[in-house]
């Protein structure tokens, strides 16, 4: 079982936590420190052994309990020299983590941040805890494929008028499209204020020619993303890396740690530093693979089809769509996307997005060219077997409310509340943040006023099968509404 030095794999050697992750089960110990289970649960039951043996903390795992050898800060520099960025943090509690950490570090309470509506729920809420008051941005749709891409300058250009602090972005967004992100950063450093970008599926940018550049080397201040989603690592994993022109290095700091937890696990940590290491060593080229087969797998399906069946880079302007982000556009089949789900989960596969329109498969470096090839020949039969008359391509509800403010984000999620009827909650103020998961991307926040537009589209998007997330009545026979005085 143990490696010498000489043996340890490339990755390895360049990977500080992940050497340490397997170092420690190379060693004896016996640890008199948590975690509890002293990686030998086993001996009380094999499942929760199965289940936590291999769980080591930061504290007394990857490195001792007095942080005597910086091993996480090695990584973390690395990552940040990889990135080009000046500040870099490891979380073990996914962007939902780094967004809070980031948005915690912009000002102070009352102060506004101009907000892309394609925001995911953890930026909203990150907001409601700071303080911070949104003005919202909406994106522009593509009236060919009725999917958002991305925040337009002028949209931009309206907001500033209002002298944000900040800038939020969402890019890509949930289906693979970007802003075209330079005329935006130019025009918020012009006014000397920070671009955060939540990258949470971008996570490979940068990494092969045929991908986006990621949003640091474009310039931005700040780049979130989640290693668990489009890169192979441990759920929950998650990067925060920054440059610090208009961002305070110490006050990063400050708040990630004010809102991390102060015991996080070993492996979600080497796990990110072990990412890295592979992007560094070995990015092209297993990028590159992947490029290939999501192009090969695409074409292999569509060559069933007359319609298009899938977003396509050339359905976007040059560097606009993720190449290795597949969306399958179910009204040109005029079928329902969640019963191709249904069908899917009956052969074992799982998606990671269904609604009536749209399907996300989740493709990243740890699928082979076989599990491509399983995959279109599971997916055509269906798709053939289901098909229908095409559609008119419709836009999601989730990308299609403009929201109609009635009183602040924070003051409506403090605010006395009371339920009543859907039909008696249209015209009043909702409390909830009510979103269709995935995407996440809320369709009502707090504070905004509940329309018959939201009301009969969630509906409507939850009779059709979607979850719909976060509601206080997960029914929607009731909404929580901000109390009349
Ligand atoms: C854009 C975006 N940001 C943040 C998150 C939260 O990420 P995590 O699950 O890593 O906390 C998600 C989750 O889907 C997301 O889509």
């Amino acid at each position: 079982m143990e490696e010498t030095v000489e043996k340890k794999s490339e990755l390895r050697q360049s990977a500080p936590l992940l050497d340490s992750y397997l170092s420690y089960f190379e060693a004896d110990h016996t640890p008199f420190t948590i975690p509890g289970h002293k990686q030998r649960a086993s001996l009380l039951d094999a499942g929760l052994g199965a289940l936590v043996d291999s769980d080591i903390p930061l504290y007394g795992g990857l490195d001792e309990i007095k942080l005597t050898n910086q091993t996480l800060k090695k990584a973390e520099s690395l990552a940040a020299k990889l990135w080009g960025a000046d500040f870099a943090r490891f979380s073990t509690g996914g962007s939902t983590h780094a967004n809070q950490a980031i948005i915690f570090a912009l000002g102070q309470p009352g102060d506004k941040v101009a907000v892309s509506r394609t925001a995911h729920r953890s930026v909203l809420s990150a907001l409601v805890l700071a303080g911070l008051e949104p003005i919202w941005m909406n994106p522009e749709i593509d009236s060919a494929t009725g999917v958002p891409i991305g925040i337009a300058l002028t949209e931009l250009q309206r907001v500033l008028q209002e002298n944000p602090i900040a800038v939020l972005l969402t890019e890509p967004g949930y289906l693979g499209t970007l802003s075209d992100l330079k005329p935006l950063i130019s025009a918020a450093h012009d006014k000397s204020i920070p671009v955060i970008v939540d990258a949470a599926w971008g996570g490979h940018f940068g990494f092969h020619p045929d991908l986006p550049d990621h949003v640091i080397s474009q310039g931005a201040d700040a780049l979130i993303t989640s290693v668990h989603k489009a890169l192979p690592g441990y759920s929950a994993s998650a990067l925060l890396l920054a440059q610090t022109r208009y961002l305070s290095a110490e006050r990063l700091e400050q708040s990630f740690e004010t809102t991390h937890t102060t015991s996080p696990a070993g492996a979600p940590l080497a796990s990110i530093d072990a990412v890295r290491a592979l992007l560094q060593t070995r990015g092209p080229e297993v990028l590159g693979a992947l490029i290939e087969n999501v192009k090969q797998f695409k074409l292999a399906v569509q060559a069933n089809f007359d319609l298009p069946v899938f977003l396509n880079q050339s359905d976007f302007p040059v560097g606009r769509f993720d190449p290795v982000k597949i969306v399958l556009r179910v009204q040109q089949l005029g079928t329902s996307g969640v019963e191709i789900e249904k069908a899917l989960i009956d052969q074992g596969i799982r998606v990671e997005m269904a609604d009536r329109d749209t399907i996300v498969f989740l493709a990243t470096l740890a699928d082979t060219q076989a599990d491509f090839q399983a995959l279109a020949m599971k997916l055509v039969p269906i798709l053939k077997k289901l098909q229908g008359s095409p559609r008119e391509s419709a836009t999601a509800l989730s990308w299609s409310v403009v929201p109609q403010i009635a009183t602040s984000m924070r003051d409506a999620y403090f605010a006395k509340t009371e339920m009543v009827s859907a039909q008696d909650a249209i015209g009043r103020i909702s409390a909830d943040l009510i979103a269709p998961y995935p995407p996440g991307v809320a369709v009502v926040a707090p504070g905004e006023l509940l329309t018959e537009q939201i009301v009969s589209g969630l509906s409507a998007s939850q009779k059709a099968g979607v979850r719909i997330a976060y509601a206080t009545d997960p029914t929607l026979q009731n909404y929580r509404v901000v109390k009349s005085s």
